[in-house]
């Protein structure tokens, strides 16, 4: 394994894992581990930036770090922990406001999504959250970055503050400048009730979403009860241009049996929905099912996820302290 080359990433513990979440990130976080040093992170400190009930907070890190490890994640190979035990990356957020720049996150697209109509009334932490994404990244140096399409601009943004503060600073190269890996196939998962919003946490209707811990009742429901058209599924993805909930479907399920698009194409074209529908419930099952259980099991045990976190924390803050130390020298700071 190449020392040079560090994959970070990080999930916030804001509730239920979602399909979007395994198919966009997770499951390439557990790919990228048989190959790379590999980070991941459940960034607590993100979460807060909308307010969290405490009792649920503490739950959810919980729940995540479960669903990491249920995924396929192995605290052997990849270092787990929770992104508040280190407190290097709220140092680091904090001298990186002061390298990024008002305009830059004035353009961040996620950040008027989320705020909403009311900008006025957002934390100034969901505002400043791209730089302390940037924060988790740059603390450790790290070099890629597998992440779903939704966070491709932010990850944009900490590759600005990195050259910022590279020349800033006059250190070439002090921080890398990190690479987004993205899902070629299926780097944003949509709602099942709307093929043009992406597939979310904060969407209102659970039917908008398979949760990671859904029952196979749940999952059938779901998937039958998604939006399609009444044409049948066409032989060429061109066919699928303004047929965005056909579109997604036909990815799920492309991805989940780990083929590529035209392969569906080919098998199904002429086919009827309820084909495709039932086929992508039964594939979910076989593959969701198990994690969801898997997800149930490990957070009865609440000890052994600390401890696993508390050991990731360890390895962590030897390598975040270590880079600080220099980013410190380098500002000037005592
Ligand atoms: P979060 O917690 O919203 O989502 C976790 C990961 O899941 C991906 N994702 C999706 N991918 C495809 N389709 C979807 N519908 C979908 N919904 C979510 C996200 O792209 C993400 O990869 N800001 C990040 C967390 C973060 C982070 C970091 C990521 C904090 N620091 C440093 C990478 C590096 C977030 O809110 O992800």
């Amino acid at each position: 394994m190449s020392d040079k080359k560090l994959v970070f990433s990080g999930v916030q513990p804001t509730g239920n894992l979602h399909l979007g979440n395994y198919l966009g990130a997770i499951k390439n976080f557990v790919s990228l581990q048989k190959k790379m040093n590999c980070m991941y992170c459940v960034v607590d400190l993100h979460a807060i930036t909308t307010f969290q009930n405490p009792k649920d907070l503490r739950k959810n890190i919980l729940e995540t770090t479960a669903g990491f490890l249920a995924s396929g994640l192995d605290a052997e190979k990849s270092i787990i922990f929770n992104q508040s035990s280190v407190s290097g990356h709220a140092e680091l957020a904090w001298i990186l406001n002061c390298v990024s720049r008002i305009g830059w996150l004035n353009r961040m697209t996620q950040f008027k999504d989320k705020a909403g109509k009311d900008k006025e009334k957002a934390s100034v932490g969901l505002y400043i959250y791209p730089n302390l994404m940037a924060a988790d990244i740059l603390l450790y140096k790290a070099t890629h970055v597998p992440v779903g399409a939704d966070q491709k601009q932010h990850l944009e943004l900490s590759r600005d503050i990195a050259q910022k503060f590279n020349n800033d600073f006059q250190k070439e190269n002090f921080f890398p400048l990190p690479e987004p890996l993205i899902q070629k196939n299926i780097s944003r998962v949509m709602s099942l009730r709307d093929g043009t919003k992406k597939m979310s946490k904060s969407e209102e209707s659970d039917y908008s979403r398979i949760n990671l811990k859904d029952n196979a009742d749940e999952i059938v429901k779901k998937i039958k009860k998604a939006k399609t058209d009444s044409k049948p599924i066409p032989e060429n993805e061109r066919e699928l241009k303004d047929r965005p909930e056909a579109l997604n479907l036909i990815n799920i399920y492309a991805d989940t049996i780990e083929e590529n698009l035209e392969f569906v194409l080919s098998e199904m074209a002429g086919k009827d929905f309820s084909h495709l529908k039932s086929k992508l419930a039964d594939i979910l099952i076989e593959k969701i099912l198990p994690i969801g259980k898997s997800i149930k099991e490990l957070t009865n045990d609440s000890s052994f996820l600390e401890k696993i976190l508390k050991k990731g924390t360890e390895k962590a803050s030897i390598k975040a302290e270590e880079n600080l130390k220099k980013i410190r020298e380098i500002v000037g700071l005592l």
